[in-house]
C-alpha cells in the first residue's frame, strides 16, 4: 500500500513575524510513502527533480532524510518501529531558497505515513512533530493548514496555530535568485539577544501587521511589513533586498517588500496587479547584480497538505 500527498510551498517570517509567521503559496511537492514488498529492504528514499533547475542531490537518501526522520518519530509516538519503508519526493519546490522545501518534506512524509498506518494521529501531533523537525513552526503551519498562519510553540511542547482568511485582492510576489542559502547559515548570522527597543518594535509591527489582515487594510500593511529582529542581519547575505526595498518604498498598490523565510528569496506583497507596474525595473536591480532570478506572482494558497 502507499499514499501520496502534495505539499504546498511556504513563506514564513513575513517581515516582523519571526518564527511566528507563514503563508502558503501555489507551488507543490509530492511526497509518495510506502511499505516495500520485500521485508528486510530497510529505507529507501529516491528524490525526482520535477524541474531540472534544482539541486537535490545533497539531499539526503538515508536516515539522515528530515521526511524519514519525521515519520520515524511519529512511529515512536504511536509506540511503533519503522521498518521497511520507501519514501518517494517529487520536488518542484526551489531547494534551500527559503520556501519551506524542508518544511514540505517534514509535513509531506507525516501526513503520508499517518494515512497509511490508519490515520491515528491528529493534526495537533502532526504540527509538533513537524515543528520539531523543523526547528520552528512558522514553514510547517502553512504547509499542513494552508493559507496564512500564525502559529507558536507553547512552554510543553505543543504547537499552537490561528488561521486569518488572506485579503483576496493581495498578491505574493517571489524573486527566487539562482543561488542557495543554507537556512543554518542564514540563522547564524542572527544575534544571541537583542534590544527591548528593537523587539517592543517587532511586538507593535507584527500585532499591526494582523490587525491589518483581519481588515485587509492595505494602508495599515504598508506601515507593517518591517522588521528588526532577523533581516537587519541577513541583508548583506541577500543580493538585491535593500536595492528592491528601496526601489518599491511608496510604490502605489505594493504594500511590502521582505525576505522570505531565511532568504534567499524575496517576497513581495502587492495588491491586484500592483506587481506588473514595477516588474521590469525589479528585473533590472537583478541584472544590475549579475544575479539571474525567476519572478512568479500567485495568489495565497488556501488549502494545505492533501491526499492525491
Ligand atoms: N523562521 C525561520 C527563519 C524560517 O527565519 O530562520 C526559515 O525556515
Amino acid at each position: 500500500m502507499k499514499v501520496s500527498v502534495k505539499v504546498p510551498a511556504t513563506s514564513a517570517n513575513i517581515g516582523p513575524g519571526f518564527d511566528c509567521l507563514g503563508l502558503a503559496l501555489p507551488i507543490y511537492n509530492e511526497i509518495t510513502v510506502e511499505e516495500t514488498v520485500l521485508p528486510g529492504s530497510g529505507v529507501e528514499i529516491d528524490v525526482i527533480d520535477d524541474n531540472t533547475a534544482y539541486d537535490v542531490i545533497s539531499v539526503p537518501k538515508d536516515e539522515n532524510n528530515i521526511a524519514y526522520k519525521a515519520i520515524e518519530l511519529l512511529y515512536n509516538f504511536l509506540g511503533q518501529t519503522v521498518s521497511d519503508i520507501k519514501i518517494t519526493i517529487k520536488t518542484n519546490i526551489p531547494v534551500a531558497r527559503g520556501l519551506g522545501s524542508s518544511a514540505s518534506v517534514i509535513v509531506g512524509g507525516l501526513v503520508a505515513a499517518n494515512e497509511l498506518l490508519g490515520r491515528p494521529s491528529d493534526n495537533a501531533l502532526l504540527l509538533s512533530i513537524a515543528s520539531e523537525v523543523e526547528g520552528h513552526p512558522d514553514n510547517v503551519a502553512p504547509a499542513l493548514f494552508g493559507g496564512f498562519c500564525i502559529s507558536s510553540v507553547e512552554d510543553d511542547g505543543s504547537v499552537s496555530y490561528s488561521h486569518i482568511d488572506w485579503p483576496v485582492d493581495w498578491k505574493l510576489t517571489v524573486i527566487i535568485p539562482d543561488y542557495e542559502l543554507d537556512t543554518r547559515i542564514s540563522r547564524s548570522v542572527l544575534p544571541e539577544s537583542v534590544s527591548i527597543s528593537d523587539a517592543a518594535y517587532n511586538v507593535r509591527k507584527c500585532a499591526m501587521l494582523i490587525d491589518s489582515v483581519y481588515k485587509s487594510d492595505a494602508e495599515l500593511m504598508k506601515k507593517c511589513l518591517k522588521d528588526k529582529l532577523h533581516q537587519p542581519y541577513r541583508e548583506n547575505l541577500i543580493s538585491g533586498f535593500k536595492e528592491t526595498r528601496e526601489l518599491l518604498a511608496d510604490k502605489d498598490d505594493i504594500l511590502g517588500c521582505v525576505i522570505s523565510g531565511a532568504g534567499p528569496t524575496i517576497l513581495v506583497i502587492s495588491k491586484n496587479d500592483g506587481f506588473e507596474n514595477v516588474k521590469d525595473d525589479v528585473k533590472k536591480v537583478f541584472e544590475g547584480l549579475n544575479v539571474n532570478c525567476d519572478i512568479r506572482t500567485f495568489n495565497i494558497e488556501n488549502e494545505g497538505t492533501k491526499v492525491i
